[in-house]
């Protein structure tokens, strides 16, 4: 049996696959945020518990949000509970066998190039929308990453002249990681809430977050209208600029909205006004496993390192 764990900043989930790859048993939990100690407790009984369910020792791979630097400490300034931990160390200790572990969008991605979406790429790109915005590139098989640990985030950086110069309202928030404009501060589910309270002058209180702000554009509120049409563009600024730059074959969208057809028309149509010209933009494509791309490319973590 291989185990997948997926550490969200706001939920944890953990599943069991068997060797044919078929998910044989899901939980999830609220992300514990008081003590480090509570998170591992967690993980690690439902882990030995799966072991007792299954009569097995399986083995475990666990996604996490943030960069995981060569001694396996975490850098994840958005997920305080983990921030600084040897996360990997911890529960290998715990558990007392190999624990594999890496960054949530590179098994996110990991999975969709496994019988998924990206299955046929030579490059492939994934962007994992969520709490925070995740970047994953698998080039010929292989994760690309560095030593560091911290390749393909792409959910930080500089904000793109261009868009500015389109949208010279467009405020610029202090991302999580210290950055100023990052993507993640306005394309994540907490930047598109913040950019509605900021456009709308309202107050934290009677300010829409996401999933209500999304239902408002679709009634055709105005509001709304002017937040979605932004958040669009900022989306696809991001996208057009790593199309420029890597030419990936395909992007796979990953997290909540990546199954709303609307969200696929709407960057369709402004990607191209974001590319160097000549070049044409890779297809944006949706997920095959959807939800379960966390868990799942955790567990293939550790059974393709088997
Ligand atoms: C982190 C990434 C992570 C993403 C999604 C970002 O804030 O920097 O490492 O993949 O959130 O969880
Ligand atoms: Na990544
Ligand atoms: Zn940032």
């Amino acid at each position: 049996m291989f185990y997948g764990v997926d550490i969200g900043g706001s939920k944890i989930a953990l599943a069991v696959f068997d060797e044919q790859g078929e998910e044989r048993e899901r939980a999830v939990y609220i992300t514990p945020q008081t003590t480090y100690f509570a998170l591992i407790q967690l993980v690690c009984e439902w882990i030995i518990g799966a072991d007792k369910r299954w009569q097995t020792q399986g083995r475990v791979g666990v996604g996490f949000p943030g960069i995981k630097d060569a001694q396996g400490r975490l850098l994840a300034p958005n997920v305080p509970v983990i921030h600084g931990q040897y996360l990997q160390q911890d529960l290998q200790q715990r558990l007392a066998r190999t624990v594999y572990a890496d960054n949530d969008a590179n098994c996110f991605l990991i999975s969709e190039y496994h019988d998924g979406a990206a299955a046929s790429a030579k490059l492939a790109l994934a962007i994992t929308l969520g709490t925070g915005i995740g970047g994953a590139l698998i080039h010929e098989g292989k994760l690309v990453n560095s030593r560091r640990g911290g390749s393909a985030e792409f959910g930080h950086g500089a904000m793109n002249a261009g868009l500015l110069a389109r949208y010279p309202q467009l405020p610029l928030f202090t991302c999580g990681c210290g950055l100023l404009g990052c993507l993640e501060t306005y394309a994540s589910g907490t930047g598109l809430a913040r950019l509605y309270q900021h456009l709308n002058q309202a107050t934290p209180n009677d300010a829409l977050l996401g999933p209500a702000i999304i239902t408002a554009w679709q009634d055709g509120d105005a509001s709304a209208c002017r937040v979605m049409s932004l958040y669009f563009d900022v989306l696809a600024s991001g996208l057009g600029g790593l199309m420029t730059q890597l030419d990936p074959d395909l992007v796979v969208l990953g997290g909540g909205l990546s199954d709303e057809d609307w969200l696929y028309e709407e960057l369709n149509a402004r990607i191209p006004e974001y590319l160097m010209r000549n070049v044409t933009p890779a297809p944006l494509i949706p997920p095959v496993f959807g939800g379960s791309g966390g868990v799942r490319g955790a567990a293939l973590l550790a059974k393709r390192a088997a």
